[in-house]
């Protein structure tokens, strides 16, 4: 897919305040410091379009950007930022909650994980739970520049191993590496074959 351009439109807390949810929409999620903003940046070709950070925590709201003036790409604070304070932990469960649970032209939901980690309970736990409302996901195993080939085969597997027990089949899954950019077409296909169903 060609990006003609992607432009930054609006960040907020309040669903109410998101665009018009006219076109379709795509967001990314995970744990913080996963690599969401990153991902979105390679994907787009731009590297300052979402503000990243090597500290956690750094995307706190819902961020809405518009690729060829056709569709939205979503940035999403992270969970389990062990240093949050509580209160803003819960504010984050609330308002992404809510994003997710109303939010009726959001296509489909990218769920970052660490591909050089074990899997982790916070990550299963929010896949179930998207299962069990019914929100389309797939997920997209990250920073694998960081991990040789072998390695990486083998969390691969593992991690469908986990999963298997649990999950009758593997979710859609994508593997990327936002210095590389590799999975970027195989991510950027599945977006357009969405698009157009
Ligand atoms: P929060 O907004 O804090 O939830 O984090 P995030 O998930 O948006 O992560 P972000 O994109 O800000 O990246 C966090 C750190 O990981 C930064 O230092 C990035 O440079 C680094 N990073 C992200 N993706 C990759 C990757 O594919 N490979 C490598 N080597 N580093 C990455
Ligand atoms: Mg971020």
């Amino acid at each position: 897919m060609v990006i003609h351009s992607a432009e930054f439109v609006i960040s907020n807390t309040e669903v109410d305040k998101c665009p018009e949810p006219k076109l379709a929409e795509y967001a990314f999620i995970g744990r913080s410091n996963v690599g969401k903003s990153s991902l979105i940046n390679m994907l787009t070709n731009h590297k300052k379009l979402a503000k990243t950070s090597g500290k956690p925590g750094k995307t706190q709201l819902i961020n809405h950007f518009i690729i060829n003036k056709e569709w939205f790409l979503v940035d999403l604070p992270g969970y389990g930022y062990a240093k949050a304070s509580k209160t803003s932990r819960k504010k984050w469960g609330l308002f992404i909650d809510e994003y997710l649970l109303t939010r009726e032209n959001l296509l489909n939901t990218f769920i970052l994980i660490d591909s050089r980690l074990e899997p982790q309970k916070i990550d299963v736990e929010f896949m179930e739970w998207c299962a069990t409302k019914g929100l389309p996901f797939s997920m997209v195993f990250t920073k694998t520049d960081k991990l040789s080939a072998v390695e990486l085969d083998k969390k691969l597997a593992k991690y469908k191993r986990e999963m298997l027990k649990q999950w009758e089949v593997m979710p859609p899954f994508f593997v990327t590496s936002s210095v590389s950019a590799k999975g970027r077409d195989e991510v950027m296909n599945y977006i357009a074959e969405i698009n157009v169903a």
